[in-house]
């Protein structure tokens, strides 16, 4: 059975989509099927691997949203091969911000991913879901549905600042939808140069221990040019800082939850 990772942060900006495509995109690289699912409707994961969301046919609204639904459609439908091997996607579309609003009038609509992807759970080893910059419907369905909560923090002055809400939410889910999730944060956009940097970084570590990844993902334009190019970071510059750092943390994931 894959295992479910959710990339969530209310914050914008944090590099959830940079570390769902790029821990992704590692993970596949250790031999392991990776599905990634772009559930936000500004489809930045979809881009990330170079599909245009607007050239795309079946997208997750068709699988999750009950006036989208078309029963002959099968989910292997809507699964896109990327360049890379064994790094499959879920894309994501426009229509999924009407999506969200559809889906909360719907009783126990927390379960409508979970129950989405269970017919693909036995071919993948693991899922990653990349989640809204907000706490809302998607973001709990997709906590549902997840084994972990990935926490990308930027590691600034503010960084902490909303991370509270986010872990009452979790709270929430783990008592009334899913017992066993877990979370686990990861420091990401890292200026080791600066001070401040280094004070919020020891601090989370403080904070957090036993639930924060050793991998520290630092600042590196490496990792913007290569989302500009529509390119997984192991296929646009495989020798970058920023890509051994994310395979570091593949290992990381893969052996916590192996
Ligand atoms: N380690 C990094 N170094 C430099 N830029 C980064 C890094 N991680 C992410 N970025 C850039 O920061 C911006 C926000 O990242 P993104 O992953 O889209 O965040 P989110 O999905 O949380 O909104 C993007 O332009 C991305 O390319
Ligand atoms: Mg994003």
């Amino acid at each position: 059975m894959a295992k479910i990772i959710a990339v969530s942060n209310q914050k914008g900006g944090v590099g959830k989509t940079t570390t769902c495509v790029s821990l992704g995109a590692n993970i596949a690289l250790q031999k392991k099927k990776v599905l990634i699912i772009d559930l936000d409707s500004q489809a930045n994961l979809t881009m990330a691997v170079g599909m245009d969301p607007d050239d795309i046919e079946l997208a997750i609204p068709d699988l999750i949203d009950p006036e989208e639904i078309d029963n002959s459609i099968s989910i292997q439908k809507v699964i896109q091969k990327t360049n890379l091997e064994n790094l499959d996607i879920l894309p994501s579309d426009v229509r999924l911000a009407a999506t969200e609003q559809g889906i909360v009038s719907i009783e126990g609509y927390e379960w409508l991913l979970a129950n989405a992807i269970k017919p693909i759970q036995n071919e993948y080893d693991f899922v990653l879901i990349d989640c809204p910059p907000a706490l809302s419907p998607l973001t709990l369905i997709a906590l549902t549905a997840a084994d972990m909560v990935l926490v990308p923090v930027q590691t600034e002055y503010y960084a902490a600042r909303g991370l509270e809400r986010l872990l009452e939410t979790i709270a929430a889910v783990q008592k009334h939808l899913n017992s066993s999730l877990t979370y686990y944060l990861v420091g990401t956009i890292y200026d080791r140069r600066n001070r401040i940097s280094r004070d919020v970084l020891s601090q989370l570590y403080i904070t957090f221990e036993g639930n924060i990844f050793e991998t520290v993902i630092g600042i590196d334009n490496q990792i913007r040019e290569s989302a500009a190019a529509g390119e997984p970071i192991p296929v646009y510059s495989p020798k970058s800082r920023s890509n051994l750092e994310y395979e570091q943390l593949a290992l990381e994931v893969i052996h916590l939850l192996k």
